[in-house]
């Protein structure tokens, strides 16, 4: 039997615009299964793609449409439908109604409600990339989160545009964890500092050439992002990536690993640190100028120097923080060299993924990883990179209380 989580709790889910609007009846079932009454909320965008009805059918209560509706003297008014929820749900969330709530406009039911309420908001985007990623979506979006609105995605992945990116709707289940740490009081890092790192490094070898490797940064960020959801103030250092910085997290972008050292001492103290930034081994002294072909000469000799060890220097110094997180990323004898580094480096856990040939692991969406700690071995299923670091975030946690 499902347990019921979130029993007796009172969502409204305001139901937006977007192709994404059919996952709304599954986010639905979930609450339902979960023991929450869920009203609903049906934008004039959302009403192109989902009806009314079943909104109605799978919340088993009436859906709200217009502003008007409310009006009648039988219904509840729109201030009282806004404080009647314990949590209002925006899912999908899109562009515009991101918008609306940034600018505090109250132009139809959905966007009064918002502006009425004193109520938590949760808010789940779902558009196009390129207006996702869009300075202006950016930045009502980074005004939201100052005002206090929780973000839970969007994922990367094929879009229904047939463009690829930033923008799908989270997966119902990821929603439905959102909200059950916001209801629950399930925010157990809150007070708690973290530092994670993230992205590969670059190491210039002169002004136009860098020695580089193929971390896109998604696993670091999702984590970053799912730890900060758990209430966390995240500061993620990052080399250079092409993917956006996880709402309601403190970014501090870097290019070398020196500077990632130093920016990673600078962010001390914290409570726990994650180290999953593929860092470059090795740096070449920088030539001021660039490097030019002799013709019929010999190439250059790039003579390589060790970098410093990020992960090691941060286990092995002080003040250390509590519970330090490796990562290993390993092309043969997986758990063994995990291991190895552990007691090596001096951390704690270490997450182990397999990045031989055709493991797709390094750029791509999904990873297969070994949970590796004084206890022995977990092996965890192959995931998406959200759902690693969501279940990441929670072993933080639990360990932490
Ligand atoms: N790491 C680090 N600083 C470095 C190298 C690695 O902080 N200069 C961290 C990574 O962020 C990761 C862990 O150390 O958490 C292991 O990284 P990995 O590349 O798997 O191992 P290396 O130490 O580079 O060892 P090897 O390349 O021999 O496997």
């Amino acid at each position: 039997m499902a347990t019921l989580r979130l029993q007796h709790k009172r969502i409204l889910l305001i139901v937006s615009g977007g192709i994404a609007a059919y996952k709304s009846l599954e986010l639905i079932r979930l609450l339902r299964k979960s023991g929450a009454w869920v009203t609903c909320v049906l934008t004039k965008g959302g009403a192109e793609f989902v009806t009314p009805l079943s909104l109605q059918a799978l919340s088993e209560t009436k859906v709200y449409t217009e502003l008007f509706s409310l009006t009648d003297e039988s219904e509840m008014g729109h201030i009282q439908l806004s404080r009647t929820a314990d949590l209002i749900v925006v899912a999908p969330a899109s562009a515009d109604i991101l918008a609306k709530m940034a600018s505090g406009m109250a132009s139809d039911l959905a966007s009064t409600v918002l502006l009425a309420t004193d109520k938590p908001v949760l808010v789940a985007p779902a558009m196009n990339v390129r207006m996702w990623e869009h300075p202006a979506t950016q930045a009502n979006t980074a005004t939201l989160v100052s005002r206090g609105v929780a973000v839970v995605g969007p994922d990367e992945g094929p879009m229904a545009c047939n463009e690829f990116g930033f923008g799908r709707l989270a997966e119902p289940p990821v929603i439905v964890a959102a909200i059950e740490a916001l209801l629950l009081g399930k925010r157990p890092l809150a007070g708690r500092h973290v530092l994670v790192t993230s992205g590969p490094t670059h190491e210039p070898i002169d002004p136009v050439r860098y020695i580089a490797n193929r971390s896109s940064g998604r696993q670091g960020h999702a984590i970053a992002g799912a730890l900060a959801a758990l209430g966390a103030r995240v500061t993620l250092v990052s080399g250079p990536v092409e993917i956006p910085t996880p709402a309601g997290v403190d970014l501090r972008p870097v290019e070398t690993a020196a500077e990632m050292l130093v920016a990673c001492a600078a962010a001390l103290p914290a409570d726990v640190a994650v180290f999953a930034a593929a860092v470059a081994d090795w740096r070449t002294e920088l030539a001021t100028l660039k490097l030019k072909k002799v013709p019929g000469g010999a190439p250059p000799e790039l003579k390589l120097t060790t970098n410093p060890d990020i992960l090691a220097t941060i286990s092995q110094g002080t003040p250390r923080p509590r519970l330090v997180v490796g990562f290993a990323a390993e092309t043969n004898d997986l758990v063994a060299n995990a291991q190895a580094k552990r007691a090596r480096k001096g951390c704690d856990w270490i997450v182990a993924n397999n990045v031989g040939e055709g493991s797709h692991v390094m750029g791509g969406l999904r990873n297969e990883v070994h949970l590796v700690t004084a206890d022995g071995v977990e092996t965890w299923p192959e995931l998406a990179k959200t759902e690693v670091a969501a279940r990441l975030a929670q072993r933080i946690a639990e360990a932490l209380t």
